[in-house]
């Protein structure tokens, strides 16, 4: 639980001179099955995602290309991320307040998740967020 659960993990890269090859195995390199695969793109600049938190998903973010910031906040403690490779994943759990922002031009957030699009999953609300994850 937590932002300290929340890491960056490595992903296998095979490198080759004919172009680099990364692969991502679900309950392998994910401690998960994934489910859904979505990604973000023509990010204007300046612009803002997230703003919420998850009651039961858990997701891995990737930059397939450019560079973006990944703020993630639990409540008590809060940690931002760079990401800028393709070979990295941000491993973010459930009950995790995230925002995304700093997108550089042509960048691509590339998100695997554990389950499918469901609304009812997600806080929108940081005051009713931190209400539940402080009597967590
Ligand atoms: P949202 O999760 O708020 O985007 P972000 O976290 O990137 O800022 O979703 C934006 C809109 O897209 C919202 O109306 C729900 C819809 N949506 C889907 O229909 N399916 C999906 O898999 C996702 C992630 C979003």
């Amino acid at each position: 639980m937590g932002v300290n659960s929340c890491k960056i993990i490595e992903l296998p890269k095979i490198n080759d001179p004919r172009g680099n090859l990364t692969f991502i195995e679900g309950g392998q390199h994910v401690p998960f099955d994934i489910k859904r695969v979505y990604y973000l793109y023509d990010v204007p600049g300046g612009s803002e995602r997230g703003g919420h938190a998850h009651k039961e998903l858990h997701q891995l973010i990737v930059a397939m290309s450019g560079s973006f910031d990944v703020l993630l906040n639990d409540g008590k403690e809060e940690k931002r991320f760079h990401l800028n490779r393709s070979y990295y994943g941000l491993l973010v759990n459930n009950m995790i307040w995230r925002e995304l922002d700093n997108f550089s031009s042509g960048s691509v957030c590339m998100v695997l998740a554990s389950n499918l699009y469901d609304e009812s999953d997600y806080y929108r609300n940081y005051d009713e967020f931190l209400n539940v994850v402080n009597v967590l």
